[in-house]
């Protein structure tokens, strides 16, 4: 299983930075920046494991799901200006901003945002496939998915009510999105997509949940983001209105749910399986 995901992991990396050339200016300097530092690549891995536990031919998809991941940076580059979390650390390293300058970094995050879907449409396979893995993530990062619940997160106020709410469409429309495309290329049946996006929700607030963990007691070392931002930015942190325990009991009967669910559509594959475990039971 180790070269397994060593070999995804070089491919995602290759793949990211292919026609990303960091001589090309500013603002290509700061989109290969942003690609280089060390993520965990979960989304990608995620898309690439799921097709693989059908069709064992994932790399042939790398196209999209280096796409994916380049949505998430996109994500994460404009989530750490100053206007939204103020971050100054992401991935062990200073935010784009830092490094280069608020501009460069919204440009850095729309361009990323493009090239995304510019990847995505220009993928060889049938255009009813490509509209529909489009019409996935569109929704998925839209205003009822990851911008939508970004919007919440800046007006969340202390309203409790709220929390599951934006830790679903901030984070986890991305992930049952990126679980919904892989499922579109391996033909998976309706019935079963139900059950996946169930699964999406799920494990995606679940692991929502793991970061509002590290922040409050993460090794800042490995998680590569200063820690105990969410009480001074008044985020929508989950253990800090519900409490450790709450919060821990919760991601154990997500992910008890989540691995029962996907034996209920004969997902099997042990990469996978261990990827969905990863996920939430996180240090970093
Ligand atoms: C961080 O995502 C933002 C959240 C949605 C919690 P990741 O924890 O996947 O970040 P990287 O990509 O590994 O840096
Ligand atoms: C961010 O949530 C979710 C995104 C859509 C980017 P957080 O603000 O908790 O993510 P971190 O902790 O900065 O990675
Ligand atoms: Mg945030
Ligand atoms: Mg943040
Ligand atoms: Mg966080």
């Amino acid at each position: 299983m180790k070269d397994y995901f060593e070999k995804l992991i070089n491919e995602i990396e290759s793949g990211l930075v292919k026609g990303i050339e960091p001589q090309n200016g500013i603002l290509g300097k700061a989109m290969h920046y942003s690609l280089s530092v060390r993520g965990k690549r979960l989304r990608p891995l995620l898309f690439l494991t799921l097709i693989d536990a059908f069709e064992k031919n994932s790399l042939k998809y790398i196209d999209i799901a280096c796409a994916i991941e380049y949505i998430h940076t996109y994500s994460l580059i404009h989530d750490d200006l100053p206007c939204m979390d103020n971050d100054d650390f992401r991935r062990g390293m200073p935010t784009v901003h830092k490094k280069f300058n608020d501009a460069i970094a919204l440009l850095a995050g729309d361009t990323l945002l493009a090239a995304a879907f510019e990847k995505i449409s220009f993928f060889d396979m049938p255009p009813e496939k490509v509209v529909n893995i489009l019409k996935i993530l569109t929704h998925s990062i839209g205003k009822n998915g990851m911008a939508g619940g970004q919007a919440l997160d800046l007006e969340f106020n202390k309203n409790k009510k709220l929390i599951f709410k934006i830790q679903r469409k901030k984070t986890a429309e991305l992930i049952k999105g990126t679980l919904l495309s892989g499922a579109e290329i391996v033909n998976m049946k309706e019935k079963d997509k139900d059950i996946l996006e169930d699964v999406g929700n799920t494990i995606g607030i679940a692991f929502q949940m793991a970061d509002d963990l590290l922040d409050i007691e993460g090794d800042e070392q490995k998680v590569g983001k200063k820690l105990h931002k969410d009480k001074i930015n008044k985020s929508p942190n989950s253990v800090l209105y519900f409490g450790k325990d709450f919060v821990e009991k919760k991601i154990e009967t997500s992910y008890k749910k989540s691995i029962n669910m996907l034996k209920e559509i004969n997902i099997d594959f042990p990469p996978f399986l261990s990827l969905i475990k990863k996920m939430v039971y996180r240090d970093r």
